[in-house]
């Protein structure tokens, strides 16, 4: 049962986000059952039934007279503008991924993705989908906003000078890397229009003259810029198949400095496909999404050991966009 109510539990704070519910009632504002009713034009009957799902995940609090306000989670993570915005990626997985959970068996049977058209695009990465340009890369920001913060603590970035990003996409990593670290300087490695809708997004962190932009793309031959000490990939491996994802791997190998390290951050899968939830269900979720699935640190490691990078192990942490590191060093 518990199982079947997430359907619920993700509709109704995928609905109160939608409405702004917890933007509007930022930094201690309340509202009664009566007054949103008004605001949003509905009756008190869903009105309620909305405000009370929320109370009991613990998304709102009702106090004695009858006034909702934001709870400590919400506040921080569901209000619009603040840095660990959580919303872009309910908005995504709402819009974007839930509509092709209705026909998973489609991807299953034939296995392919379904929240695209395989045959008439390329990869999931077009700016031609409307929903996708929209949401995809400000719902990646919004995934890994906090767990930037997480792999900040979990390398040692003293000897780092410059990292790049590859697949950066919304720099939320290189965002919060560089603001912890104020020696450290960043590129974003993507496709040119990602580069273009990220650009804004930097210069308003503040960080345009420590964070610039590489366009490319990491399937073509030498088109990994060269000379970093640092290459992260942040939830891009498990994007694609294993040629694919072995290609740029290879490639990054290839563009690192020696003595340099490469990072994979993701959810990784347990090494005897055990679990955990998050990441098997991530691994899955890439059935809709691509041609990819969540890897182990094992199957990385091996590949990494092919490509002249010694493994130095995941160092775990509790992140909503991946779950530990795995640092690769150039030998
Ligand atoms: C799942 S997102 C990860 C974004 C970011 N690393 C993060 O974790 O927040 C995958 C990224 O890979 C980028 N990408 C896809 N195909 C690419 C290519 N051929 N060359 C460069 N970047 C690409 C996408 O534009 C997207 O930003």
């Amino acid at each position: 049962m518990d199982l079947t109510l997430g359907v619920y539990a993700f509709k109704s704070l995928a609905l109160a986000t939608e409405l702004e519910v917890f933007t509007e009632l930022d930094g201690g504002k309340t509202i009664s059952l009566a007054e949103f009713a008004t605001r949003h034009g509905i009756h008190e009957r869903p009105a309620e039934l909305l405000l009370t799902a929320c109370v009991s995940l613990g998304l709102l609090r009702l106090d004695e007279k009858g006034a909702y306000g934001n709870t400590p989670l919400s506040e921080e993570f569901l209000v619009k503008g603040k840095p660990r915005y959580f919303g872009g990626w309910v908005t995504l997985v709402d819009k974007h991924e839930y509509p092709a959970y209705l026909k998973m068996e489609e991807s299953l049977r034939g296995n392919h993705p379904s929240t695209w058209d395989v045959k008439t695009q390329k990869s999931l990465f077009q700016p031609n989908d409307p929903v996708v340009k929209e949401h995809f890369w400000d719902a990646m920001h919004s995934l890994s906003a906090y767990t930037a913060g997480q792999l900040a603590e979990s390398v040692d970035f003293s000897e780092i000078k410059a990292i790049l990003d590859v697949g950066g996409g919304g720099a939320a990593y290189d965002i919060e890397l560089c603001r912890r670290h104020p020696h450290l300087r960043a590129t974003v490695f993507d496709l040119p229009f990602v580069c273009e809708l990220t650009k804004p997004r930097v210069a308003d962190a503040g960080l345009a003259d420590r964070i610039d932009f590489a366009s490319g793309d990491f399937f073509e031959v030498g088109g990994i810029p060269e000379g970093y000490d640092a290459i992260l990939l942040s939830n891009i491996l498990h994007d694609w198949g294993i040629e694919d994802a072995r290609k740029i791997l290879r490639s990054c190998a290839e563009a690192l400095s020696p003595g340099g390290v490469l990072l994979i951050t993701e959810s990784f899968v347990d090494d005897d496909k055990r679990g955990p939830a998050p990441a098997a269900l991530m691994s899955l979720n890439m059935l809709v999404e691509t041609w990819g699935r969540n890897y182990t640190a094992a199957e990385y490691s091996g590949w990494m050991d092919e490509f002249g990078l010694k493994s130095e192990g995941v160092t775990p942490f509790d992140g909503q966009g991946a779950n530990g590191v795995l640092v690769g060093r150039k030998l």
